[in-house]
């Protein structure tokens, strides 16, 4: 067995997010295209000497008050289920280095499981076949499927099943954070108090999304951009309207609301452009953020750095 293992776990954007009528079971059917984008939490794992998990988490730029560090952590969650199909009865002592915001609608939890499950399946050299890493993973949540693949990839179901989507082109994203985290249940219900007694239609991507990522057409995929969790998350934070338009107006070719937020989004042609639409986000006192980061996309799912 090694001493340690650290996992890389990427961010997620939606590109699109279509969301259709609530199912029985609570979820909601969608049709999404992800994007793996290069800011990163990180999985460390080490054998704790005892049949105890241990979890440890670190924020770095961000606040992590509100991670759980006991049994309903999904990292821990990912780790228990790895050892329990393995039949492996020692303990790891975990450390969580978070750089993605809490509750941001990035999939910050969602990759750190990821992650968990990766490095914890080279610790205990348990070689888990691809399959049953997804099998574990769509249990954890709806997108901790695509958190173990990255790249750009169509999502169905009610997210979990994943197949890669056929995209070229290099992109770079300005992130606004916000310091208040947002619960996505919370954001689903208002999406459903909106839509009210009327019947939803069947999710689909855009045409011309999927055109322009095979084009690699920055200035097309962001015009192609959409969100349909957006209305409803902007109703819970109405403050993040002015942030999206400060962005547009300011030469971003697209600007979103980021899953169910409330991280916003810009979309930038390279790094100059990036700096300068966080430049006219800084300029406007009245625009509500937190810190601004930016991220290169598309970038390779959780997997073992070292
Ligand atoms: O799958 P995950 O645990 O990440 O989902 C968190 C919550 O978001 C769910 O409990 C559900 O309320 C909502 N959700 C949904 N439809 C989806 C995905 C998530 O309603 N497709």
């Amino acid at each position: 067995m090694r001493n340690e293992v650290v996992a890389s776990a990427p961010a997620k954007v939606n590109l699109s997010l279509g969301v259709g009528q609530v199912r029985r079971d609570g979820y909601h059917p969608l049709a999404t295209v992800y994007q793996a984008i290069g800011l990163y939490d990180e999985v460390t794992v080490r054998p704790a000497g005892s049949p105890e998990h241990r979890l440890s988490v670190a924020g770095e730029g961000v606040d992590v008050s509100a991670v759980p560090t006991g049994a309903t952590n999904l990292a821990l969650k990912a780790t228990t289920l790895l050892a329990a199909r393995h039949g492996v009865d020692e303990g790891v002592e975990m450390v969580i280095r978070k750089r993605i915001p809490v509750a941001g609608g990035l999939a910050g939890g969602s990759t750190d499981a990821a992650a968990a499950l990766v490095a914890c399946d080279a610790l205990w050299e348990t070689r888990t076949p691809r399959d049953e890493m997804h099998a574990i993973a769509a249990k954890l949540g709806s997108d901790v499927p695509f958190c173990l693949d990255g790249g750009t990839a169509i999502g169905s179901g009610r997210g979990e099943v994943v197949t890669p989507a056929m995209a070229r082109g290099h992109y770079w994203w300005v992130i606004a954070t916000s310091a208040q985290g947002q619960s996505t249940a919370e954001v689903y219900r208002e999406f459903d108090r909106m839509h009210g007694d009327r019947q939803v239609p069947e999710p689909t991507i855009p045409d011309e999304l999927m055109s322009a990522l095979r084009g690699g057409d920055v200035e097309k995929l962001g015009l192609a951009l959409t969100n349909d969790l957006q209305a409803a998350a902007l109703r819970l934070r109405p403050e993040l309207e002015r942030l999206l338009t400060v962005g547009l107006e300011n030469s971003a070719h697209g600007a979103l609301v980021a899953g169910s937020g409330p991280t916003c989004l810009f979309l930038a042609e390279g790094e100059a452009h990036a700096a300068q639409i966080d430049w006219a986000l800084r300029q406007d006192a009245e625009v509500e953020r937190d810190t601004i980061l930016f991220a290169q996309a598309p970038v390779p799912g959780a997997r073992v750095i070292g």
